[in-house]
Formats: C-alpha cells, sequence, structure tokens
C-alpha cells in the first residue's frame, strides 16, 4: 500500500468495500465479493468482456494476477512491468528464438497487444497488416503493381514470426523452405541448378512482396542476370542476337535444367534450333583445305574432347561464343579471318 500510485478505494481508505473485515466465502483473504465479480464492482464489466478475443486471466476474474489492489509503481498498478509481467504466465525463451523483433526486445508488448481484450483475434491492437505498418512503411510491402498474393491478404505472419525467429528477417523458416511450403518444390528441381537458387537466396532476384514488373523480379532480364554475371561477356563488338534482345531464356533455364551450364538443352541441339542449316551442310571443314579431298563432313563435335577446355566435350560453343565476340562470326579467340581459328587447336 506504500507504493508510488495508489488505488482510488484504498487510498480513500474503503478497505471494508473490498474486504469484510470479519469472515468471507470467497477467499482467505477476507474479499467481500467472489474475486470474479469485485473489480466489476466499479469497473465496466461489458468492456472488458466483449471482443473478438478476451485475455484468459480477464474470463476467469484474475485481475489481481496483474494489478495490485492497494497500490503499484506503476500508473496501471501493474506488479511488474511488461515483458516480465507477461513472462509471469508466458515462456520467455519462445519469443527469445535467435533474433528479437526490435518492440519485442524492448518489451513493448503492448505496442501490438491488448492487455484485456480486443476486437481482433490474439489480442491484436489492430488487425495484420495495419498493425505492421503502423511502424512499417506500406509503400515498401503492398503498394506495388504486382503484389505477393500472400502479402495482399494482409497476413505477414505466414511468413514473419511477429516475435523472434532462428532465421534472419524474422522468417518463419528458412527462406528456401518458406517458399516451398506454397510453391512445388519438383517443379523447380533439375539436375543442374543455378548458384543462387540451390542456396536458396530465392530473394536475390525475387522481392517477396511485391514488384513493378512481373514475377515478382528485382529487376527485368537481363539486368537482373548482370547484377552477378559480368555484363562485359554480352556486349563485345558483335552481340549474338537473341543475347541483343535479352532472350537468356532461349537458352538457359532460370531455376534448374537437366542440362549443364543451365542449358535447356545440350548445348548443341540447342543451337539446332534456330540454326538448323549448320548440321545439315557440312560446317566449316569443307571449306577448308586440309578436307579438300575427303568426304564433306562436319567438324567433330560432342565425340571429342575440347583440348582449350580439358575436361569438357567440343560444341559448337567451342569454337563460337554464345553471347557476344570482337570477332567475326561470333569466334571465341582472336581471328583475323576464318582459318585463323583452327591454330587454336590445330598445330
Ligand atoms: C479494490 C478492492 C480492495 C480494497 C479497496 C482493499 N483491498 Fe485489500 N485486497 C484486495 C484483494 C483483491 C486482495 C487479494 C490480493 C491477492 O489475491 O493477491 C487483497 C489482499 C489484502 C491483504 C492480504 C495481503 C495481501 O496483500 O495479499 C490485506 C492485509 C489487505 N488486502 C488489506 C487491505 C486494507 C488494510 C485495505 C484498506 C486500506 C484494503 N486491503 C483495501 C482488494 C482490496
Ligand atoms: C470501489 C470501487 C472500485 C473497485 C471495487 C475497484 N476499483 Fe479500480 N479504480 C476505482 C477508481 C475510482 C479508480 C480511478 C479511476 C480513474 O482515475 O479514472 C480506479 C482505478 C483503477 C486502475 C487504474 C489505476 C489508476 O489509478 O488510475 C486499475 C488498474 C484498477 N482500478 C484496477 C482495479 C482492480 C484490479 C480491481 C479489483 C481488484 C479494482 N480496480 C476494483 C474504483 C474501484
Ligand atoms: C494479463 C494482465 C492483466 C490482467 C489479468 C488485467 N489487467 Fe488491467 N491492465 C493490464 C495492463 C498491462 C494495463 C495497462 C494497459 C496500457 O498501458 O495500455 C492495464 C490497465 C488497466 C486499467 C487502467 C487502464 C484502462 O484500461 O482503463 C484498468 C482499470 C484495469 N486494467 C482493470 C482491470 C480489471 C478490472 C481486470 C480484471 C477484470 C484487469 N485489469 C486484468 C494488465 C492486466
Ligand atoms: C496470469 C497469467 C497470464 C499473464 C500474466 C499474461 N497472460 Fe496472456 N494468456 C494467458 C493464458 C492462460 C492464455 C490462454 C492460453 C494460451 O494461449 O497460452 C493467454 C493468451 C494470450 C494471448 C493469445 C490470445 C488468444 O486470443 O489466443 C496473447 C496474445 C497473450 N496472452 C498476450 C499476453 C501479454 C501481451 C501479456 C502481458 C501484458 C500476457 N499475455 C500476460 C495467461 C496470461
Ligand atoms: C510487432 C507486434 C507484436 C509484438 C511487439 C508482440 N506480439 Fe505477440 N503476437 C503478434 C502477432 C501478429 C501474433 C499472431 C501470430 C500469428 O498470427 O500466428 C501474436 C501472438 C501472440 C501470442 C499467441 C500466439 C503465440 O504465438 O503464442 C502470445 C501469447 C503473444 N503474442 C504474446 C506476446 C508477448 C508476451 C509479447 C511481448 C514480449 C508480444 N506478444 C509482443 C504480434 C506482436
Ligand atoms: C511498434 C513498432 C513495430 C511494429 C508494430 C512492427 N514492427 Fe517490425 N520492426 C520494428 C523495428 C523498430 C524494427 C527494426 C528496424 C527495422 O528494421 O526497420 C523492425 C524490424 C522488422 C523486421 C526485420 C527484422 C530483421 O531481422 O532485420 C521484420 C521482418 C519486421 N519488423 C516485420 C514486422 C511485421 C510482420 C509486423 C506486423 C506483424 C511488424 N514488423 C510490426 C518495429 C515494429
Ligand atoms: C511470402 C512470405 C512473406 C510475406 C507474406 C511477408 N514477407 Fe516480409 N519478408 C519476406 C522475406 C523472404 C524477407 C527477406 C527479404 C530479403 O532477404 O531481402 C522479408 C523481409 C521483410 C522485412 C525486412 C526487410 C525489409 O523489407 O525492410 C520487413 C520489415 C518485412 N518483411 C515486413 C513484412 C510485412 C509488413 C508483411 C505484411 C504486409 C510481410 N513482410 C509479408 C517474406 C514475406
Ligand atoms: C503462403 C503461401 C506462399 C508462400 C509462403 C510463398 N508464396 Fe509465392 N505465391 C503464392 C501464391 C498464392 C501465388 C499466386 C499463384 C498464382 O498466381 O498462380 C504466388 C506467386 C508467386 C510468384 C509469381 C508472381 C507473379 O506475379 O506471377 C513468385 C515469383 C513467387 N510467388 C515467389 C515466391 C517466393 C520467392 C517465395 C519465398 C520467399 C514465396 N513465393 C512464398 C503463395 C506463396
Ligand atoms: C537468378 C534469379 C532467380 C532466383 C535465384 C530465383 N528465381 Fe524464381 N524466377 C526467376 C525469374 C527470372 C522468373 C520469371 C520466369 C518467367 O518470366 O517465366 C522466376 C519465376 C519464379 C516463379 C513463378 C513461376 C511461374 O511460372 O509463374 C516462382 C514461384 C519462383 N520463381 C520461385 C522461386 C523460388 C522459390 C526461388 C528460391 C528457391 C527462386 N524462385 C529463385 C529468377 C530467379
Ligand atoms: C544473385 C546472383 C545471380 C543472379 C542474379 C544470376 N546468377 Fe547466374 N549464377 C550465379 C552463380 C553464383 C552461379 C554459379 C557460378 C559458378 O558455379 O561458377 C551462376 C551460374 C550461372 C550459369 C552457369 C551454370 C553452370 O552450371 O555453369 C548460367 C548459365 C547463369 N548463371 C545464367 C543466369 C541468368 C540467365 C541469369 C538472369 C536470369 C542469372 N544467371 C542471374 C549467380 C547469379
Ligand atoms: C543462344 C543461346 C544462349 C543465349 C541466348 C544465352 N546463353 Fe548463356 N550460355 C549459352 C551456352 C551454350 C553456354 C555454355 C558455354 C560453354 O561453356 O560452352 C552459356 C553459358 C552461360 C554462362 C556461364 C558462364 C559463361 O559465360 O560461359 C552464363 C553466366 C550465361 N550463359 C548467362 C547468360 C545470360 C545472362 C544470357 C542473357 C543475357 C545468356 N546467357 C544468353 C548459350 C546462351
Ligand atoms: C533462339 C534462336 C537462336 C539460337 C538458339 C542460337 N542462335 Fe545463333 N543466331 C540467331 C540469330 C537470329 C542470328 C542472326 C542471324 C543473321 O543475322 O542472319 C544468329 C547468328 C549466329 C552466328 C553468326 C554471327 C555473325 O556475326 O555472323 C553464329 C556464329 C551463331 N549464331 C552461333 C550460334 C551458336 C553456336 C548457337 C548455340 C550455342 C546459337 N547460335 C544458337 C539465333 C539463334
Ligand atoms: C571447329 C570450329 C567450329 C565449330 C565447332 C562450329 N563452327 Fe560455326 N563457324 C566456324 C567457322 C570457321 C565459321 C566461318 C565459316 C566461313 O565464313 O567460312 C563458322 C560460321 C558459322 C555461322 C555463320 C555462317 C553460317 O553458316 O551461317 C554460324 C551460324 C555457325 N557457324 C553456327 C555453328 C553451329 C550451330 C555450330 C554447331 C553445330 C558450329 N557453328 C560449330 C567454326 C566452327
Ligand atoms: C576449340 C578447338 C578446335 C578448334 C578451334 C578447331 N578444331 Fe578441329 N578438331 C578439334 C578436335 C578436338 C578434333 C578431334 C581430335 C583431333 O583430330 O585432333 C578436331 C578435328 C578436326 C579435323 C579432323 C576431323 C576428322 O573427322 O578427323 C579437322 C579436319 C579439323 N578439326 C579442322 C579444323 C579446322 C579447319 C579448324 C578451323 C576452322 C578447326 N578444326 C578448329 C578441335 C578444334
Amino acid at each position: 500500500m506504500s507504493k508510488k500510485n495508489a488505488h482510488f478505494p484504498a487510498e480513500a481508505g474503503m478497505c471494508n468495500f473490498c474486504h469484510d473485515p470479519h469472515s468471507s466465502e470467497h477467499s482467505s483473504k477476507l474479499l467481500a465479493f467472489d474475486t470474479t465479480e469485485l473489480c466489476f464492482q466499479c469497473h465496466d464489466k461489458g468492456a472488458l468482456r466483449s471482443g473478438q478475443s478476451i485475455h484468459q486471466p480477464i474470463i476467469l476474474g484474475n485481475c489481481s494476477a496483474c494489478h495490485d489492489p492497494h497500490s503499484g509503481d506503476d500508473k496501471n498498478l501493474l506488479l511488474k512491468s511488461t515483458p516480465d509481467l507477461c513472462y509471469s504466465c508466458h515462456e520467455k525463451k519462445m519469443f527469445e528464438l535467435g533474433v528479437l523483433h526490435e518492440p519485442v526486445e524492448d518489451g513493448r508488448c503492448l505496442a501490438c497487444h491488448d492487455a484485456h481484450v480486443s476486437r481482433n483475434e490474439n489480442l491484436m491492437a489492430s488487425k495484420q497488416p495495419d498493425l505492421c505498418f503502423t511502424c512499417h512503411d506500406q509503400k515498401n510491402y503492398t503498394s506495388g503493381k504486382n503484389v505477393h498474393r500472400p502479402v495482399a491478404s494482409g497476413r505477414c505472419s505466414t511468413c514473419h514470426n511477429p516475435h523472434s525467429s532462428k532465421s534472419n528477417n524474422m522468417l518463419a523458416k528458412s527462406t528456401k523452405a518458406l517458399c516451398f511450403d506454397c510453391h512445388m518444390e519438383q517443379e523447380f528441381m533439375g539436375r543442374n541448378q543455378h548458384g543462387p537458387f540451390k542456396i536458396g537466396m530465392c530473394s536475390d532476384c525475387h522481392d517477396a512482396h511485391q514488384s513493378e514488373g512481373k514475377k515478382l523480379l528485382h529487376d527485368t532480364v537481363p539486368k537482373l542476370c548482370y547484377k552477378c554475371h559480368n555484363a562485359e561477356g554480352f556486349r563485345r563488338a558483335k552481340v549474338h542476337k537473341p543475347v541483343a534482345d535479352g532472350r537468356c531464356y532461349d537458352c538457359h533455364g532460370i531455376h534448374s535444367t537437366s542440362d549443364r551450364g543451365l542449358l535447356k538443352t545440350d548445348v548443341d541441339d540447342n543451337c539446332k534450333k534456330c540454326h538448323k542449316r549448320n548440321f545439315d551442310r557440312p560446317h566449316p571443314v569443307t571449306k577448308l583445305p586440309k578436307a579438300k579431298d575427303g568426304e564433306a563432313k562436319n567438324h567433330p563435335l560432342s565425340t571429342v574432347e575440347n583440348p582449350r577446355r580439358p575436361g569438357t566435350r567440343m560444341s559448337c560453343s567451342g569454337c563460337h561464343d554464345p553471347h557476344s565476340s570482337d570477332w567475326g562470326n561470333l569466334f571465341r579467340y582472336e581471328t583475323e579471318k576464318p582459318a585463323d581459328l583452327c591454330k587454336y587447336c590445330h598445330r
């Protein structure tokens, strides 16, 4: 009764309003009313008992689990300040799983929850996503042209743990596992996986919340690719037509493929899609002196090893750079005329 703030009736000496000085049917503390009714003699029961969610101790009428009926150190006569008050019933370690959300770290449970009742579920002070937007700028999450479905539906906590998390950005689990909760993992899993995809860095390319362009991408292709791949190799003097058109997907997959080099099909088959002629007609060997007398045939491809790149097979891209080149015919190596090319492998 000696703490900083006194409860009005206790200070006014109305001990007998709450206590029966002689005996009580209600508790060992000689209370004049049942504990579930005592406080409602003066405080509005309706306001504390109606809402989408009512805190369990309120339903039980256990006001003194949180309040001192006589006096308190704070103006609300609380037995302890938050979050310790809350941790007297809720297990603290569930709120300290690794990295803490700043308002939780600051003990501000009441920034998001009401202590007694709420119009919203989980005693939320307001509904998501508005709750989150009291501190985070809405324009970063739901005002883009293309908003990710679960974000648009406002359930931020399907992906984020609002209190704390072992993962970065308070994600409920690792990014990859999170995405595959809703997206079919099998559809993405080819034998050959793209570096950042393999290690689950989905957000290197996708914004989990929104984007101006399609598919939640941070940027359009090919600019997106040049964030990690040196653009030099794609901008030399002569640029291969599909590359100049930014159509990396004509040849490459995105997440994974069954062929190496993240190619949709084997290198040579890939070139064949657009350059069938070079397969039907001997190329380029027939034009060259050595082969004059022999049977007209193509240069050997996947049947032999590429001496310039040990461990890989010869292919169309053994002589041509599929992206761009400073020399004629998209040659991989410096040449003034086609025949200069041969010396890189034949002496
Ligand atoms: C608003 C109602 C209310 C008023 C007014 C009130 N009390 Fe209490 N008092 C309670 C309740 C409720 C408890 C039981 C608290 C608990 O269960 O922890 C209690 C407990 C007590 C106890 C038991 C020890 C304790 O703290 O648990 C004493 C002694 C006591 N009150 C004395 C007084 C005196 C003396 C006054 C007047 C100066 C007074 N009370 C005024 C509600 C009241
Ligand atoms: C006899 C009437 C009465 C009873 C019974 C009563 N209160 Fe109060 N209570 C008041 C009054 C009057 C105020 C001051 C209201 C104000 O300032 O607006 C108050 C204020 C409070 C406050 C706010 C602190 C403050 O000083 O403004 C809390 C918390 C509180 N009461 C809790 C309780 C609890 C818990 C019980 C039951 C154990 C209870 N009261 C029972 C009359 C009562
Ligand atoms: C789980 C803990 C908890 C319980 C149980 C609880 N309160 Fe509170 N109460 C609080 C907290 C925390 C505040 C301060 C709210 C704030 O700062 O926004 C508060 C504030 C109050 C206030 C003053 C501000 C207001 O909302 O008018 C009153 C009066 C009050 N409580 C009455 C009660 C009564 C009556 C009961 C029982 C029916 C009760 N409380 C049960 C935690 C609790
Ligand atoms: C006297 C014990 C007690 C205290 C103190 C307490 N709670 Fe609770 N709380 C419960 C119980 C019991 C439940 C219901 C069972 C559960 O969900 O664990 C509950 C449930 C909740 C819920 C979920 C409500 C719902 O509708 O599902 C929230 C949110 C909550 N408490 C927040 C708080 C906050 C914030 C504090 C501190 C201001 C706090 N609690 C202090 C006992 C307490
Ligand atoms: C940034 C807002 C925010 C803060 C701060 C916050 N919570 Fe919550 N809390 C939520 C949201 C949102 C949910 C609902 C989670 C869901 O939808 O699964 C929730 C749910 C709960 C629940 C019920 C479900 C569960 O996870 O057990 C309890 C209990 C709870 N919070 C207690 C607390 C306590 C105690 C504190 C302070 C240590 C606190 N909260 C701080 C936003 C917050
Ligand atoms: C009371 C203010 C407040 C509310 C409400 C709030 N946050 Fe925060 N949140 C912060 C602050 C402060 C930070 C740390 C600074 C920053 O990163 O902006 C933060 C950081 C975050 C982070 C980044 C954590 C990290 O590891 O970098 C995420 C994710 C987050 N909040 C999600 C949410 C979600 C989801 C909600 C709604 C359920 C929410 N916040 C509600 C204040 C709040
Ligand atoms: C589909 C899952 C998902 C949903 C739903 C979601 N987020 Fe996120 N959020 C993420 C991921 C993944 C990251 C990490 C991004 C990164 O690594 O750059 C993140 C990061 C954040 C961050 C920290 C980085 C930043 O952008 O400042 C905040 C804050 C945040 N989210 C708030 C929200 C809010 C508010 C909502 C609801 C409107 C929400 N999130 C809904 C997946 C989600
Ligand atoms: C809670 C479920 C859920 C989670 C978790 C989730 N998504 Fe989605 N995502 C959806 C739904 C629903 C759609 C819309 C599907 C449709 O349009 O067919 C979608 C669509 C997309 C799209 C296509 C958008 C467009 O404009 O066509 C991309 C890209 C995407 N999600 C990436 C991600 C990434 C990356 C993650 C992990 C950070 C993730 N998703 C986590 C449910 C989810
Ligand atoms: C290197 C960049 C990159 C990475 C990393 C990446 N994606 Fe994508 N993703 C894309 C591009 C580009 C598209 C759009 C393809 C298109 O336009 O057809 C896309 C499309 C999608 C789509 C939409 C598919 C559809 O048909 O609508 C989903 C879902 C998706 N990605 C999920 C993920 C997930 C989950 C991860 C992480 C495990 C991930 N992505 C990693 C670049 C990436
Ligand atoms: C976030 C960084 C990042 C972005 C963005 C990115 N990549 Fe990659 N990419 C990598 C990494 C890392 C590797 C693996 C490099 C290695 O293994 O040496 C890789 C490898 C590749 C490979 C070679 C695969 C192999 O098995 O040899 C191709 C092809 C490729 N990326 C194409 C693309 C295309 C097309 C885009 C744009 C749609 C793109 N990348 C965007 C990081 C990225
Ligand atoms: C005409 C088909 C084709 C197009 C279009 C294409 N690539 Fe490639 N790319 C290939 C082939 C074939 C390889 C394998 C070359 C080799 O190692 O033999 C390759 C290899 C790569 C590699 C692995 C490293 C390297 O340079 O060898 C990256 C990264 C890459 N491509 C990115 C891109 C990007 C980004 C685009 C779009 C700007 C793109 N590619 C467009 C056919 C293509
Ligand atoms: C999506 C269709 C497409 C694919 C796949 C494709 N190309 Fe091309 N390629 C073209 C087009 C279009 C031109 C320009 C033809 C023209 O200008 O007449 C071209 C031109 C060329 C040229 C001549 C460049 C010059 O400067 O004369 C070479 C060499 C070439 N491609 C090699 C390849 C190789 C090697 C592959 C496989 C790695 C390949 N192409 C895959 C569409 C494709
Ligand atoms: C051994 C090196 C070598 C290999 C392997 C090779 N080329 Fe060539 N390619 C050349 C040379 C040399 C020329 C120039 C021929 C000329 O101008 O006489 C050329 C020219 C071309 C041209 C432009 C002229 C034309 O015929 O349209 C295309 C397109 C082309 N090659 C596609 C391919 C494709 C597709 C493959 C895989 C089937 C391939 N090349 C494999 C060396 C090679
Ligand atoms: C990137 C390496 C490379 C380049 C460049 C290259 N070749 Fe070859 N060539 C090979 C390999 C490997 C073989 C098969 C092994 C061998 O016979 O040495 C081969 C075989 C040949 C054969 C024998 C074919 C047969 O079936 O026996 C001829 C002819 C030939 N090359 C001509 C040329 C001509 C002409 C050029 C220049 C236009 C050229 N090559 C450029 C790697 C290359």
